[in-house]
This record gives structure tokens, C-alpha cells and sequence, in this order.
């Protein structure tokens, strides 16, 4: 896919900042936002138009549909059909970084771009307050993957995101560092809910909520978030998993300091094991680690506990660790 290289504003995330994005995304261009989980990179998802540019873009499959942010549940139930497990998950972890699958409803205006066809509609009210400002703003619904180049690390700082994406996109409104660091959890309310990806809000929450068990997308087969191919979030280096050492010429992606007194360049999650302290450092430290590494040699990831955050990060890690 062609674009036509452009200058990549970067807007302060004060109100005049916020205002000229929102007018952008009225207009039809592409704008990069914090959301809490990572930047989201945005357009009107009602427009087929500025919808193909985020594909074009992030040189992203169209048959990977997208994220449409709204501003609140009244909004969300414009878009699309909730039955008692989404009504219940939306008002517990909404606004948050929870997104929910639902059938498409008669007065949505989310493109079928944005669905690649599906007849159903992911959505999600981001709590961060810069891109509740900028939905407001924008009075659409804000169709947002990962400001990130397909394939690649997500963004958790504007400097990321122009990294990938600069001259390609119109403008990234920079709030700063994300807080939560790893993606929205995406929960399937299709029928009986699915756990389509792992994500900000942990299984045990959703669990908790629902009053039953969440099935997985893997072991039930048939659904599947059509974005989740298994390679992903792929820095330049190779990353081995589990690691409780570090070999030579590897980087070490650290987690409770057991890769301490070992040599080469470490990087630690979170020294006091706190997965939301790490969750929060993932992608950064990845990317950190790659630039050091220059290309060459590896990252070690020490073991990280599959409870709660954890499944998130050890889903990406999983991700980034991938054949490709
Ligand atoms: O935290 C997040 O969710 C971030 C911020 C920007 O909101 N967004 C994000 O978007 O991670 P993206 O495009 O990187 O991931 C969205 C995932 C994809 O795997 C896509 O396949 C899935 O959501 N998805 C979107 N619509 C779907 C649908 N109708 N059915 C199943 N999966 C869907
Ligand atoms: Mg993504």
C-alpha cells in the first residue's frame, strides 16, 4: 500500500491541542493518542476513507478489524447490540481498559472497514482523560489500533509512536507515558463470553463480575480475535522465554532482579515483582533493550507468574518470542 509522506504535528495535550485533533479526525485525518493502555492511533471510524489510511498506515491486514472508542455506555449502545454480560462488564470496568465484542446494532456507524465485515463491533470507553477529551471533542466514534507499525512493539510514549509512524500519520497528541502499558483486555459477548485477548483488566476481575469461569479463545476453537497472529509485538532481536540465566551476548529482560551480577545489558520489569509496575515498563524496556541490541544477539525474559497481569504480559512476551 502507497501514502503520500506528510509532516507529523505533535500536539501538547492542552485544550487547543486536543481541539485542533479532534478537528483533524473530523476532517478525516489520522491522529495518534494516549489512551491508558497504549497510544491508539485514530480516525472517524464512520469514514471508509480515513479508516483505509490507518491500514495504510500501519501496513495493517484489512481483514483485521479495529477498536471503536466511544465516549461513554450510552454511546457504546448506539454502535452495538449488549446482553446482560456486556451490560454488566461495561458498567464494571467501564471507562477502563476493557474492550467488548458485541453484535453489530441497526443505528451503528462504525464502517464496515472498520468491522473488515464482521457483523459485530469491538468497542471501548478508554478512561484516560486526554482521550475522553479528544472523543468529546470529536462527537464520532474514534476507530483506534495500536499506534504502532503492524507487527511491532506497541507505543507507550509519543516518541514511539513517531518512531514507527512519523510521516505517515498527521499528528500524535503527546500526554506522556501510559499507565496501564499492555492493551485493553478484549472479552467476546458474542454468545457465552470469550477471553479473546488478555489485557489491563485481568481474568480473575471479569470472572469475578460475570460469576463464572471465561472461556479462552484458543481452547474454544471457532472465535478468535482475527488480529492475533502469533508473531506480533516483535522487536529486531530474538527473545527466549523463562530464562533464568543469561548467555552470552544476550540482553536481559529482568523481573525481580534475578539476572543481577550476570553481565550484559539489563533492563528489570519491576525489582519488587509488582506485574502492574511491569506491565506498565513492557514495551518500553523492549524497545530498549532492541535499540542497545542494535540487531544483533537476543533478550532473555526471566519467568513471570501467569496470575492476574501476568497472563497479559506473558501473552505478548509469547508474542514478541514467536517464529516469524
Ligand atoms: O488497548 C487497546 O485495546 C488499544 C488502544 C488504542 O485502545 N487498541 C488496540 O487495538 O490494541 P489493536 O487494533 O492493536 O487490537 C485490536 C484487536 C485486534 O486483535 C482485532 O482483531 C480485535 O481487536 N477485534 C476488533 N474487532 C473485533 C471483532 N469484531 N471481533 C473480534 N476481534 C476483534
Ligand atoms: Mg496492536
Amino acid at each position: 500500500m502507497t501514502h503520500d509522506p506528510r509532516p507529523t504535528a505533535r500536539l501538547s495535550a492542552d485544550p487547543a491541542g486536543i481541539a485542533a485533533a479532534a478537528g483533524l479526525l473530523r476532517g478525516g485525518r489520522l491522529v495518534a493518542f494516549p489512551t491508558e493502555t497504549v497510544y491508539g492511533l485514530g480516525a472517524d471510524a464512520g469514514s471508509a476513507e480515513a479508516v483505509a489510511g490507518i491500514y495504510a498506515a500501519k501496513g495493517r491486514p484489512r481483514f483485521n478489524p479495529l477498536i471503536a472508542h466511544v465516549a461513554d455506555l450510552d454511546a457504546a449502545r448506539e454502535q452495538g447490540d449488549f446482553g446482560p454480560d456486556a451490560l454488566a462488564l461495561a458498567r464494571a470496568f467501564w471507562p477502563g481498559p476493557l474492550t467488548l465484542v458485541v453484535p453489530v446494532g441497526p443505528r451503528c456507524t462504525v464502517s464496515d472497514l472498520a468491522r473488515a465485515g464482521l457483523d459485530s463491533v469491538a468497542l471501548r470507553v478508554p478512561a484516560h482523560p486526554v482521550a475522553r477529551a479528544l472523543i468529546a471533542a470529536a462527537s464520532v466514534p474514534v476507530a483506534a489500533p495500536s499506534a504502532n507499525r503492524s507487527g511491532r512493539i506497541s507505543p507507550t510514549a509519543a516518541g514511539h509512536v513517531l518512531d514507527d509512524l512519523e510521516g505517515r500519520i498527521d499528528a500524535v497528541l503527546d500526554g506522556g507515558p501510559t499507565e496501564v502499558g499492555v492493551e485493553s483486555t478484549i472479552v467476546s459477548c458474542l454468545g457465552a463470553p470469550i477471553l479473546l485477548r488478555p489485557g489491563g483488566v485481568t481474568r480473575e476481575a471479569i470472572e469475578a463480575v460475570l460469576g463464572r469461569r471465561l472461556a479462552d479463545a484458543a481452547a474454544g476453537g471457532a472465535t478468535v480475535a482475527p488480529g492475533m497472529l502469533a508473531s506480533h509485538y516483535a522487536p529486531r532481536a530474538a527473545v527466549r522465554l523463562d530464562a533464568l540465566a543469561l548467555r552470552a551476548g544476550e540482553a536481559g529482560l529482568d523481573f525481580g532482579g534475578i539476572f543481577v551480577g550476570q553481565g550484559g545489558p539489563v533492563l528489570d520489569l519491576s525489582r519488587r515483582r509488582d506485574l502492574a509496575e511491569a506491565a506498565a515498563n513492557l514495551f518500553g524496556h523492549l524497545r530498549g533493550l532492541d535499540g542497545q541490541l542494535a540487531g544483533r544477539g537476543s533478550i532473555a525474559v526471566a519467568p513471570i507468574p501467569a496470575e492476574g497481569l501476568g497472563e497479559a504480559l506473558r501473552d505478548r512476551l509469547a508474542r514478541a518470542a514467536a517464529e516469524r
